[in-house]
């Protein structure tokens, strides 16, 4: 029976720059609490950060989406994930053996070498941009296509396709959207790469997808193959996208920092993309493990087969570990925030979510010093309703 004594989870965000303040209040509490789901389930809420970093590095705490008592963020996500998985649900040995197929490709020697490459797509969507009449919608003429073109060039999908994709990621992680929904716009992705992988098969080129199909052909079937492309191709850009145009709103508010990061400082605008990943939590729904034996965590025993999320989002803004959570500072040293996870599912494609954003950051505001919104803040649509926040759209005007 579900106890309405306890906190529904998620909570909504009251601004859209921070978490819900409810969870603030929890962790100053408890931080090890529990929640209610919408299928009525209670599993654990983990919001003090040394409990989450404990949590998320502590094997016995599986992401096996399939075991009972995992706590699924929706119907549509636990229908779609339990339909189709990649390493992101697997445990050990089985998640490291995928995960290590692509390790040398997101290795940070590799994806600096992108940057030149990186720098001028950037370039010439700001140039693009700038040639039309503003306003325009950042999210749709910039922040969307950096990391779509990135990650198609890296995966070797054709850009063409975008619209395909875009749509099929949107509905994949849109909170919104029926089960049936969800599984279909699984479906339809995972059928066009395998089309995709069937070609490169035929004809290997010189990318990420035709290594694997070629060097993975006897130990990965296309639909292994395909589920790990999905998972790559829906990773690599939402949140990436939503990074650039949260990240830009975040800093149209804060004059006085965006002044300081358009001066071009490398080492400013690395520490600026650390502490607005902290800042903003974008990926908004909470680590979700199941634990696989009893668990002592914080003082709590966490028994076999309950579920915990691990609130990221609060985690980045405990006191304990960043001092003065709340306030955006450039300057702070924000590297051990836990916006990548932590542990073993920890981003693959970090190195290459850094370098796209600090290319973004570090050439956007400088190209563009009158960037500014073309509309009152409050007319801004936020993605409350998807699992990666952000903005649906950015009307800004220069
Ligand atoms: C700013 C952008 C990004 C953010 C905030 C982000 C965030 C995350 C988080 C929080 C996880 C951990 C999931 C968990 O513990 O259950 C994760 C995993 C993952 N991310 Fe990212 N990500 C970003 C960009 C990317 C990019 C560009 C790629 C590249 C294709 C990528 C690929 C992956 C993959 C493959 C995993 C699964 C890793 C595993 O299970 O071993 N991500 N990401």
């Amino acid at each position: 029976m579900p106890d309405t004594r306890v906190p529904a989870y998620p909570m909504k965000r009251a601004c859209p720059f921070d978490p819900p303040p409810e969870l603030g209040r929890i962790r100053a509490e408890d931080s090890v609490t529990r929640v209610r789901l919408w299928d009525g389930s209670h599993p654990w809420l983990i919001t003090g950060y040394d409990d989450q970093r404990a949590v998320l590095r502590d094997r016995r705490f599986s992401a096996d989406v399939r075991r009972p008592g995992y706590p699924h963020v929706t119907a549509a996500s636990r229908a779609r994930r339990r339909r189709s998985r990649s390493f992101i649900s697997m445990d050990e040995p089985e998640h490291g053996k995928y995960r290590r197929m692509l390790t040398s490709t997101f290795m940070i020697k590799r994806v600096e070498a992108l940057r030149p490459r990186i720098q001028k797509i950037v370039d010439e969507l700001i140039d693009t941009m700038l040639a039309g009449t503003p306003p325009a919608d950042l999210v749709s003429a910039f922040a969307l296509p950096v990391p779509s073109l990135v990650i198609c060039e890296l995966l070797g999908v054709p850009y063409a396709d975008h619209d395909l994709f875009q749509r099929c990621s949107r509905t994949m992680v849109s909170t919104r959207s029926t089960a049936e929904e969800a599984v279909a716009a699984g479906d339809e992705l995972k059928e066009y790469l395998v089309r995709l992988l069937d070609r490169k098969a035929d004809e290997p080129a010189d990318d990420l997808l035709s290594r694997l199909v070629v060097e993975q052909a006897e130990t990965m079937t296309r639909s292994q193959l395909a589920d790990m492309a999905v998972l790559l191709l829906v990773a690599g850009h939402e949140t990436t996208a939503n990074m650039i145009a949260l990240g830009t709103l975040t800093l149209l508010q804060h004059p006085d920092q965006l002044a300081e990061l358009r001066e071009g400082d490398p080492e400013l605008i690395k520490s600026a993309v650390e502490e607005l990943l902290r800042y903003l939590n974008i990926v908004h729904s909470g680590r979700r493990r199941v634990a696989t034996e009893d668990v002592e965590v914080g003082g709590r025993l966490i028994k076999a087969g309950e579920g915990v999320i691990v609130a990221t989002d609060a985690g980045n803004r405990d006191e304990s570990a960043f001092p003065d959570p709340d306030v955006l500072d450039l300057h702070r040293d924000a590297r051990h925030h836990v916006a990548f996870g932590y542990g073993i599912h920890q981003c693959l494609g970090q190195p290459l979510a850094r370098v796209e954003l600090q290319v973004v950051y570090g050439t956007l505001y400088r190209r563009v010093p009158t960037l500014r919104l073309a509309v009152p803040l409050e007319e801004v649509r936020f993605k409350h309703d998807m699992l990666v926040y952000g903005v649906h759209e950015l009307p800004v005007s220069w």
